[in-house]
């Protein structure tokens, strides 16, 4: 596996690859690996032939507050664990090379980033993840790129972006890995202590409860909500959020007919966490 930092070196790779014929799979991260990030690896391994990590803590979509100093960084791991999947370019840019002096431009998707996390961490945050992710399709140019759905919210917004800016890459989103217990895999997962730990796994139950509601077939919005809200509250969890929208754009709905995103973030201990399930009534 190679450990490329500039956006010259890393077309070039892209560019030997493609002209030999090979598919190129990008999974963008920002370190900090776990399960959740090897299985979009393990993915792009299935699906493409030139697999590249892009390895980059991105300071445009933390707030002023949030934990960007302190998010988990280890590049050392993080490479033995991308070689042990077999990754080819692991592209960890230093924070200059994807800002350079003056850089002045950022992407804002409208509409669907105004709720949920948009709203709740501010409008910086999507602006941030949009702008990012821009480049790194403009930098590695991928055929596919992969996304994991536990951040339902970001893989929308990339997926307009990249439609209304008429990028040409297919965006795959990978299910959510989750611990033996339900808890989603998570960077910040680090953060909680062992009775935070165990209080979290509240947030797969919640859904989890919803989920059965909606497989019973109740279709009512706020007696889904209610149900995975009861689960939250027996465990101590005041949500940021917990809201049922729609898949596509991120509607709130009242009644969910064929399908609805039910998207849940809470603060729990030191860390902030998210989780999601699509319902399906019955
Ligand atoms: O999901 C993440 O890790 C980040 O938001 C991403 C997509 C790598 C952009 O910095």
């Amino acid at each position: 596996m190679r450990i490329i930092r500039t956006v010259h070196e890393v077309r070039v790779a892209v560019a030997e690859a493609r002209a030999a014929g090979r598919i190129v799979g990008l999974v963008p991260t920002m370190g900090a690996f776990h399960a959740g990030h090897l299985s979009l690896m393990q993915v792009a391994r299935t699906q493409t032939d030139l697999v590249v990590v892009s390895l980059f803590v991105n300071p445009t979509q933390f707030a002023a507050g949030e934990d960007l100093s302190a998010y988990p960084r280890d590049e050392q791991r993080d490479a033995d664990m991308a070689r042990g999947e077999g990754v080819d370019i692991l592209f960890a840019p230093e924070p200059a090379e994807v800002y350079p002096d003056g850089f002045s431009t950022t992407i804002h998707v409208s509409s669907i980033t105004d709720v949920l996390c948009g709203a709740t961490r501010g409008p910086q945050h999507f602006d941030g993840v949009a702008t990012v992710v821009a480049k790194m399709l403009g930098m590695v140019a991928p055929d596919v790129a992969f996304f994991g759905q536990k951040d339902a919210q970001q893989v929308l917004v990339v997926r307009r972006l990249v439609r209304d800016l008429d990028i040409p890459v297919r965006i795959e989103a990978c299910p959510i890995v989750r611990e033996p217990d339900g808890l989603a895999m998570s960077s910040r997962n680090v953060y909680l202590d062992p009775a935070a730990r165990v209080q979290a796994t509240a947030l797969q139950r919640a859904l989890a409860a919803a989920d059965a509601a909606a497989k019973a077939g109740e279709r009512d919005a706020a007696v889904l909500v209610a149900a995975a809200a009861a689960v939250l509250a027996d465990a101590g969890i005041e949500p940021e959020y917990l809201e049922l929208r729609a898949t596509d754009d991120l509607r709130l709905l009242d009644r969910v007919e064929e399908e609805g995103l039910l998207a849940v973030a809470a603060r729990v201990g030191g860390a902030r966490l998210i989780d999601n399930c699509v319902l399906r009534p019955n």
